[in-house]
């Protein structure tokens, strides 16, 4: 089992199926977690799982870089550092060009892209004064082909995919990787629900997941920057 021993960790989008799931994991492998998201309230129980050091910042919207630093700067002097990024924070909406709107190619594009822009920025600040630091974000599986309706979702998982490949070489000299999972459907009770009559087996478990997540943000995967790793079960 990858270890983080007292390895301070934030996660984003920590509240919804996988940062949960991933914040539990993260803190099973040894690490302390803070957990934002703009929900207000964490799901019952998953504070008290991840352990007394963790803390959870609700109703951050990390879409907004002056909230997103604030929330990250409040959860490094919580945790008295940061190591490790996760940024887990994103949606999916389906949507045609012919019978959609712009709107919701703004708002993909600040749910997946921005969040993931600012928080980095943020967790940069303090990464870079102690020359270590792992950044991991969620792009999408569908985003390197795409299909009818997946315009706005797969433009902003793209821009994920460049924005994990572009930070990657500017900290390169600054002992910090940056490194994106690309997900193809993960078994989450959203996607059961919304999609009741799939083989749940073939998709991928949000602890097979966490599992890829933490290797990344392991010392074991200190060479490793500005991979995109598809993560794709049997999809
Ligand atoms: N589920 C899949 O099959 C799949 C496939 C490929 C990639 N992914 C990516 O994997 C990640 C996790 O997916 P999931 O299924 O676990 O999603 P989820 O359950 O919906 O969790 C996402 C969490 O991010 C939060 N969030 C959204 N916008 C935010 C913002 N502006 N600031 C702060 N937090 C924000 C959400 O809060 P609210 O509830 O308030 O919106 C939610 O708690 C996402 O990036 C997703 O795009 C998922």
């Amino acid at each position: 089992m990858t270890s983080l021993a007292r390895k301070a960790i934030v996660v984003t989008g920590a509240f919804g199926a996988l940062g949960s799931a991933t914040a539990r994991a993260a803190v099973k492998a040894g690490g302390r977690v803070a957990l934002i998201d703009r929900a207000a309230n964490a799901p019952p129980g998953l504070l008290e799982a991840c352990g007394p050091d963790a803390v959870a910042l609700g109703g951050v919207d990390l879409s907004v870089a002056a909230d997103a630093t604030r929330a990250i700067d409040a959860a490094t002097d919580h945790l008295h550092g940061l190591d490790v990024l996760i940024n887990i924070a994103g949606a999916f909406r389906w949507q045609t060009v012919a019978d959609g709107d712009s709107q919701l190619w703004d708002l993909m594009y600040a749910i997946n892209l921005k969040t993931a822009v600012n928080a980095s920025r943020a967790a940069l600040a303090h990464m870079r004064k102690s020359g270590t630091g792992r950044i991991i974000n969620m792009g999408a599986n569908a985003a390197l082909k795409s299909g009818a309706g997946m315009g706005p979702y797969a433009a902003s998982k793209a821009g994920v995919h460049r924005l994990t490949e572009s930070l990657a070489e500017e900290v390169k000299g600054f002992g910090i990787t940056v490194n994106a999972i690309l997900p193809s459907i993960i078994d989450t009770p959203a996607n059961r629900a919304d999609m009741p009559q799939a083989d749940f087996t073939r998709w991928v478990a949000p602890q097979a997941l966490a599992d890829v997540i933490l290797f990344l943000a392991s010392d074991e995967a200190s060479a490793v920057t500005g991979a995109l790793l598809p993560v794709t079960g049997k999809v």
